[in-house]
C-alpha cells in the first residue's frame, strides 16, 4: 500500500514566506524559487492573490510569477481566494490555482471573511473560470485537524467540506492541519473522508509541525496510499489568521524520510539544503529543518 513515488508540493514561498513580518524581496522569492526547481522540486506554490492590505507579504504576486524562471516539467501554483484574485493571477499563467476553505466556521471567517458556505459560493465560479482557461483546481481544507477558535473539528465536519469543495468540481483535495495538532489515527480518519470522494491520487496532506507531529502524520497517510503532501523549504510558515502555529513540516526532512524509506522524490537533498540555508540566511535564522542543519553540520557549515 505504501506509494514506491511520492510527489511533494513546495509550498514555502507562499506558506513559508507569508508569515513573515520582515518584508521579502521579490528578487529573494524568486531566486528561491529557481533554486528549489534546481533541486528538483516540480511542483511549487509560489505566492497568493489575496488582499495585500490582509497579507502584504504577498503584495508583489505580479513581479514574482513574472519574473521566475519557467522550466519545462515544473508546475507552479497560486492562492486565489475569489474572483478578483483569479484574474489577477491569469496574467502570471499558473499551472494551478488553490482555492483555501475551512473545516470550521470560525476559521473561514478569520482568514477569509465569510462562512464556509458563502467561501463554496465565492469558489464555485473561481472553478468554473480556471477549468475554462484548463487551469487545474486544487482545495485546500483548514483546520481539519482543529481550530484556533472552535477547538476539536471532527471528521464529519471535514468531510461536509470536502463534499462542497467535489460539488463544485475542485480536482484535488488538500487536507490541512493548519495547527499542527493532529496525530497520526486521527489523520488518518480525516484522510479517510477525502478518500470517499476524491481517487487517492488527488488527496494530499498539508501538515503544519507545531507539535512534532508531522513526518509521522506523513507516514500515517502513507499507509492509506496518499502519495502527494504539502511541504516547506527550511520549515518555514504559518498562518497570519491562527496565531502561534509554525512552519509546514520541512521538505528536508520529509526526502530524508521518504529517500530512507527508498521512496523517490525526484529531489536531489544537497541542493536543497542549500536552497533552505539561503533562504533563512534572508530571515537572518537557521533552518528549522532537523535534517537541513544536520547535513549543514556534516559539511562543516553550521549555519552562522
Ligand atoms: P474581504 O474584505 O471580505 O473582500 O476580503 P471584499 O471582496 O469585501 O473586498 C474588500 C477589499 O479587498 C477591496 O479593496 C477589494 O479590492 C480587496 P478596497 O476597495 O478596500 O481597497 N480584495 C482583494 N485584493 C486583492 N486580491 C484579492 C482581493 N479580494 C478582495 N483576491 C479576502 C476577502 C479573501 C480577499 C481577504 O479575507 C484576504 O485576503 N484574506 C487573506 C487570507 C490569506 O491569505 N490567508 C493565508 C493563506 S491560507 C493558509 O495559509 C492556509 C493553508 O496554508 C492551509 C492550512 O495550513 O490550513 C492554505
Ligand atoms: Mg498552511
Amino acid at each position: 500500500m505504501i506509494p514506491s513515488r511520492v510527489t511533494l508540493v513546495e509550498v514555502g514561498p507562499r506558506d513559508g514566506l507569508q508569515n513573515e513580518s520582515v518584508p521579502v524581496g521579490a528578487a529573494q522569492k524568486i531566486e528561491l524559487v529557481r533554486r528549489l526547481q534546481a533541486a528538483g522540486c516540480r511542483e511549487i506554490e509560489v505566492t497568493s492573490y489575496v488582499s495585500p492590505k490582509w497579507v502584504p507579504q504577498m503584495a508583489d504576486n505580479a513581479q514574482v510569477m513574472a519574473g521566475i524562471e519557467r522550466r519545462a516539467g515544473v508546475r507552479y501554483a497560486v492562492l486565489t481566494p475569489n474572483l478578483q484574485g483569479f484574474e489577477a493571477a491569469r496574467a502570471g499563467r499558473p499551472d494551478e490555482i488553490v482555492v483555501f476553505g475551512a473545516a470550521s466556521e470560525a476559521f473561514s471567517r478569520r482568514n477569509i471573511n465569510c462562512s464556509v458556505a458563502e467561501s463554496i459560493e465565492r469558489f464555485a465560479p473561481v472553478v468554473a473560470a480556471a477549468h475554462a482557461a484548463g487551469i487545474k483546481v486544487r482545495c485546500a481544507i483548514s483546520c481539519a485537524l482543529g481550530c484556533p477558535y472552535q477547538g476539536e473539528v471532527s471528521a464529519d465536519e471535514v468531510e461536509r467540506v470536502v463534499l462542497l469543495m467535489r460539488g463544485i468540481g475542485v480536482d484535488h483535495c488538500g487536507i490541512a492541519d493548519t495547527l499542527g495538532v493532529g496525530t497520526p489515527r486521527r489523520v488518518q480518519a480525516a484522510l479517510a473522508r477525502a478518500l470517499r470522494h476524491f481517487p487517492a491520487a488527488e488527496v494530499s496532506g498539508h501538515f503544519h509541525d507545531t507539535y512534532g507531529q508531522a513526518l509521522a502524520n506523513i507516514y500515517a497517510s502513507l499507509e492509506l496510499g496518499i502519495a502527494t503532501f504539502d511541504t516547506s523549504i527550511a520549515g518555514l510558515g504559518g498562518c497570519p489568521y491562527a496565531k502561534g502555529a509554525t512552519g509546514n513540516v520541512a521538505t528536508e526532512d520529509v526526502v530524508f524520510m521518504l529517500h530512507g524509506m527508498g521512496i523517490a522524490t525526484g529531489i536531489d537533498l544537497d541542493p536543497l539544503v542549500d536552497a533552505g540555508a539561503f533562504i533563512s540566511g534572508v530571515l537572518g535564522r537557521p533552518p528549522v529543518s532537523r535534517a537541513g542543519r544536520a547535513l549543514l553540520a556534516k559539511r562543516g557549515l553550521a549555519f552562522a
